[in-house]
């Protein structure tokens, strides 16, 4: 039988659920270039918060019968491997294009390991052709090997959604692929042992690769367009939530919401496919402009508060905003390009003092990352307006009349709030 012992490549919010769901029935290795992440992991925490310290021990005890998880940031640990998943960042750049520079140093990584019959499969969302065009070529230069003779390569995107602990790894059906049909059906094989939805083979790579990135953007665009809804409605004095509560006792109508669409794949994989696009000579228009929209979200929901503010007479120089959450969705301590942060910035054009409160974040990552004053703890002052960006469960019990000033608005972006307030996207 095939001896098989899995490396994971990156193992943060994607690769550390996978690398111990592959470890309760594999010999399972994660890498990753963060010494700290490996430390803490090893010491059984997960700042990620997807995975508990009992679930962690579970599988990194000592086992005999050849299944487990050892992390480690050391290259000869992963040398022994029989597949290398890969499942690293895929970010863009301040011109909002994609950075490979992550997939290319895994790939790098994995080639000065790689050995006759290897696979590597990829999980990072990428623009259909990163795999065999832009990896494969890596891993054949560093390893010496030659792709489809010595070695072989799948991709399988991730479907995880940060802080859902329903919808774990394991009970999201996964697509799967391969670089020949035999390795396909190998890699399907793999999956399918351990994820309980099950798996869809697709014919290619290109079609997985491209399977994943529509998945996000076709949720950017629906998002996008109720979004523009809300400003429509908003002119109209017509409540948009009502609207779309409405609208949605037809079996067909799509229940999206308005809000802010921020974190690392929503907000980011449409310009994948929309670079791609470029590439190959078509300029995508709904994509890019469901970006386009989206991205003003921010700006907008700054000018609304700011207008409530003007209507009760506010003095808006000087005042002070309480915004409530500034993690990308709720729930969950993942602050990476939070949306929130542009409503931030343009209420601070009009001149306000914005304090933040979020009991999930780690206040010392978001002042190093965005330069913003932040609490964990509810604050112990009256503010002129409060914006309820996102909606952790804490707000829910949360006691707005000790937090406003007697004539203050309060702006729910979520419309999520149980109580009438001034404003909702
Ligand atoms: N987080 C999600 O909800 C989600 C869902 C579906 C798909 N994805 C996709 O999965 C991929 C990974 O996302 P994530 O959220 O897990 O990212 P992450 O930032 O949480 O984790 C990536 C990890 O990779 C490590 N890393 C970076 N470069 C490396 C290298 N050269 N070698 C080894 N390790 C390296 C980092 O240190 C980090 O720990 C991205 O392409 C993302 O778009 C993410």
């Amino acid at each position: 039988m095939e001896k098989i012992k899995i490396a994971i490549i990156g193992l943060g919010y994607v690769g550390l659920p996978l690398a111990r769901l592959f470890a309760t029935k594999y010999d399972v290795v994660g890498f990753d270039i963060n010494e700290t992440r490996i430390q803490e992991i090893n010491r059984g925490f997960d700042k990620t918060l997807e995975i508990d310290e009992a679930q962690l021990k579970e599988v990194q005890k000592e086992t005999k019968d050849g299944k487990g998880l050892y992390c480690t940031h050391t290259l000869k640990d992963i040398a022994a491997c029989t597949y290398y998943i890969v499942t690293v960042p895929t970010p863009i750049d301040s011109n909002k294009r994609p950075v490979l520079t992550p997939l290319f140093k895994s790939s790098e990584t994995v080639g000065k390991v790689l050995k006759k019959g290897d696979v590597v499969i990829f999980e990072s969302t990428v623009y259909p052709g990163v795999t065999e065009d832009e990896c494969v070529p890596v891993l054949e230069k560093v390893s010496g090997l030659r792709f489809n003779k010595d070695f072989f390569a799948g991709y399988s995107p991730e479907r995880i959604n940060p802080g859902d602990k329903l919808h774990t790894v394991d009970k999201i059906l996964k697509v799967t692929s391969g670089s020949t049909l035999e390795v396909a059906k190998k890699v399907d094989a793999l999956y399918a042992s351990v994820i309980t939805a099950g798996t869809h083979l697709a014919p290619t790579i290109k079609v997985a690769e491209a399977a994943k990135v529509i998945e996000n953007s076709q949720r950017d665009i629906n998002i996008a367009f109720v979004n523009e809804l809300a400003k429509i409605f908003n002119l109209m004095d017509i409540k948009t939530h009502d609207v779309l509560e409405a609208a949605g006792t037809k079996w067909n109508f799509l229940p999206f919401k308005p809000g802010l669409v921020g974190g690392h794949c929503i907000g980011v994989d449409p310009y994948y496919l929309a670079q791609k696009a470029q590439e190959l000579g078509y300029h995508p228009e709904i994509i890019l402009a469901g970006r386009r929209l989206n991205d003003s979200m921010g700006s907008y929901v700054a000018s609304e508060v700011i207008k409530l503010m003007l209507q009760k007479d506010i003095a808006i120089k000087g005042a002070d905003i309480l915004v409530l959450g500034i993690t990308f969705k709720e729930n969950c301590p993942d602050v990476r390009n939070p949306k929130v942060v542009d409503v931030i910035q343009h209420l601070k054009e009009f001149g306000v003092h914005v304090i933040v409160f979020d009991p999930w974040i780690n206040v010392v990552e978001v002042d190093k990352e965005y330069g913003l004053d932040a609490i964990t703890d509810v604050p112990n002052q009256k503010f002129d307006a409060i914006v309820h960006a996102v909606a952790h469960n804490e707000f829910k019990n949360l006691d707005f009349a000790l937090l406003k000033k007697d004539n203050a608005v309060v702006y729910d972006v979520k419309g999520s709030l149980s109580f009438d307030v001034d404003g909702v996207l």
